[in-house]
């Protein structure tokens, strides 16, 4: 018969573990939801994008995605961090690109809420062109609120993370997706990795767009056979018969615009 006094008050083990948890808790709010940031989901919750913000998706150096809950499903709100780290990663023709949006006044928070609508602005032009990422729904300061990929609230994992079922059809779909990419929206995605790919139902899901350029930029070439030099290398490995040469053509690189850099 255990001691009635100890299921009602905590062990010392247990009072511990609680407190540790409030502190990695109360570390990630003060970490990605300073004031203003409080107020920029607020403003979002008021214009009826979502109700709540449930728990981290996934949090890095650069920022967090969050699932959040709204009368017509989940969505996810993604919310980057306001400092510099963002732009240790970013590469010089986006950071070029930001200079230039935000102008000469532009601080660091300005470039931020740029690289943010930036990404919310890239989403929409791939819907566009039937390239399946997630529908974005709105932005605000540095908050972008998008289309939650899971199934059942539980969110899709990225390529990396899981074993595919049929990576021939994968990389098939994949290449279809690239494809569309640069001949019908005239972008190239320039972070392509299996971090950057979400598996939903077998099938892939582009992520993490905003470093995106247009197929004329001088660097477009390049970007887009790096992209698909790691990615041909990822499913050679699983057994798919493909080349960098032959998935950078077909992914869209035959149908770059000439005259860009090799
Ligand atoms: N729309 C989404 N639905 C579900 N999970 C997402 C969504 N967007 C991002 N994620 C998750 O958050 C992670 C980080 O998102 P990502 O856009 O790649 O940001 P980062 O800049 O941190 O790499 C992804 O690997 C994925 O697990
Ligand atoms: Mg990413």
């Amino acid at each position: 018969m255990p001691d009635p006094e100890e299921l009602l008050y905590p062990t010392r083990a247990e009072r511990v573990e609680d407190r540790r948890k409030e502190r990695q808790q109360r570390k990630l709010v003060d970490e990605f939801f300073d004031h203003a940031t409080l107020l920029a989901v607020g403003r979002l919750i008021n214009r009826g994008q979502f109700q709540s913000v449930d728990y981290p998706i996934s949090t890095g150096k650069e920022g967090g995605v969050f699932r959040a809950s709204s009368p017509d499903g989940f969505r996810a709100v993604k919310i980057y961090r306001i400092g510099n780290t963002i732009f240790r990663h970013v590469p010089p023709y986006v950071i070029e690109w930001l200079r230039r949006e935000v102008g000469a006044m532009g601080n660091t928070s300005r470039m931020i809420f740029a690289w943010t609508r930036r990404e919310h602005t890239v989403l929409t032009q791939l819907r566009e062109a039937d390239v399946r990422v997630p529908q974005p729904f709105g932005h605000f300061r540095n908050v972008l609120v998008m289309d939650f990929i899971g199934v059942e609230g539980l969110p899709a994992p990225p390529m990396q993370e899981i074993v595919l079922q049929d990576p021939q059809a994968v990389f098939e779909d994949l290449t279809a997706q690239l494809k569309r990419m640069v001949v019908t929206a005239h972008l190239v995605h320039g972070d392509l990795s299996p971090y950057n790919v979400l598996v939903l139902e077998d099938r892939p899901v582009l992520i993490d767009v905003a470093q995106a350029i247009a197929t004329d930029h001088p660097q477009a070439r390049e970007l887009l056979l790096r992209d698909t030099a790691n990615f041909a290398r990822y499913f050679r490995r699983l057994g798919v018969e493909t080349s960098a040469k032959e998935f950078f053509e077909a992914a869209g690189g035959a149908e770059l615009p000439s005259g860009t850099t090799t």
